[in-house]
């Protein structure tokens, strides 16, 4: 949880700016990300957007073309599809594979140059296993991406669960065919703010930015982020925190017979069911009578009806859910 102070403070401070227009181009926010970066990017590298979602919208706006073919490595977030589709481009899908733990390798990076198509997302780590890829691996893809003039969007909105170390993003300037996308909303936990950024070399942010909507980002959300990515001890306690709970819940669910759980380094956690004949619907159904609600993910290219996604949260409420999807599991 944000330390509330930090909420006070920013109404306090905003309280005298709501009467003009925000900042356009988030200067104050930029200037606090590049010392974050320890000056590895500069302001011309970044885009600060209305919630990492406006990033994928623009960076479709600006490069997808109709008929354009857009790999997306699936399953992942439903939203690089509605990006690509509004753009009228054509969808091809490459699947992560379970057997694999989910795991990108080379191969299958480089499948997708053979299709020689406009663009690339990849979400790193991944929504719905949560699972880091190699950055030596994707990395090597990019500058192969690279020599085809082919564009990438590296999308690692929950990339802060895992320490900086992980990002590509002070790297992005260096590349041609880079944007890589961040997000306030999940580690932080503000969907309801929407405040996103991006990291790529100038060009592509300044074409980016042709069709980005005027004063798209408020000034609660600029100032807030600003004041969150100077909280080193709550970003490094929340580190902690998620990944020791984390370690806590698969612990206790690997002890339940019946359950595959798929390694995460995020706050969530990837399970399927099938060994159990409960589905997806049956148990949201199930836990959403206790107050629990979990993700079915059987919306989600690839995946079936025994997949579902639980989030990591306090010990009391880990405890719960686990308890609850046990004696489900031994009554069936
Ligand atoms: C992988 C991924 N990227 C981006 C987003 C969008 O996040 P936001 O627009 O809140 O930054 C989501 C939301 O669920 C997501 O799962």
């Amino acid at each position: 949880m944000i330390p509330k102070n930090i909420y006070k403070d920013t109404l306090d401070e905003i309280s005298n700016q709501i009467a003009k227009y925000p900042d356009s181009n988030s200067n104050r926010l930029k200037k606090t990300l590049c010392s974050y970066f320890k000056g590895k990017l500069e302001p011309e590298n970044m885009i600060v957007t209305n919630g990492s979602m406006e990033l994928i919208s623009l960076f479709a706006d600006t490069f997808i073309q109709k008929n354009n073919k857009v790999v997306i490595y699936q399953p992942s977030f439903s939203e690089y599809y509605w990006a690509v589709n509004k753009r009228n481009g054509r969808v091809i899908n490459i699947f992560r594979d379970p057997l694999k733990e989910f795991q990108l390798n080379l191969n299958e990076l480089e499948k997708s140059l053979s299709y020689n198509p406009q663009c690339v997302f990849i979400s790193n780590p991944n929504n719905p296993n949560g699972s880091l890829d190699d950055i030596n691996i994707i990395e090597k893809f990019i500058s192969l991406a690279e020599e085809e003039n082919i564009l990438i969007f590296l999308d690692e909105a929950f990339i802060d669960f895992t320490g900086e170390t992980n990002s590509i993003i002070t790297k992005a300037r260096k590349y041609n065919n880079l944007l890589v996308a961040r997000s306030f909303t999940k580690f932080f936990g503000i969907p309801g703010l929407r405040i996103g950024y991006g990291g790529a070399n100038s060009e592509i942010i300044e074409l980016l930015k042709k069709f980005q909507i005027p004063w798209s980002v408020n000034c609660f959300a600029q100032n807030l982020a600003e004041k969150l990515i100077k909280s080193n001890d709550f970003i490094n306690k929340s580190i902690n925190f998620f990944q020791n709970e984390r370690e806590y819940v698969v612990k206790k669910l690997s002890n339940i017979k019946n359950l595959k759980l798929y390694s995460s380094d995020t706050n969530f956690l990837l399970i399927n069911t099938e060994k159990t004949h409960l589905d997806s619907q049956f148990l949201l159904n199930e836990l959403i009578k206790h107050d629990i609600l979990i993700r079915n993910c059987s919306n989600y290219e690839g995946l079936d009806k025994y997949y579902i996604r639980i989030a990591i949260k306090s010990r009391n409420h880990n405890n719960k859910l686990i308890n609850i999807l046990e004696s489900l599991i031994k009554q069936s």
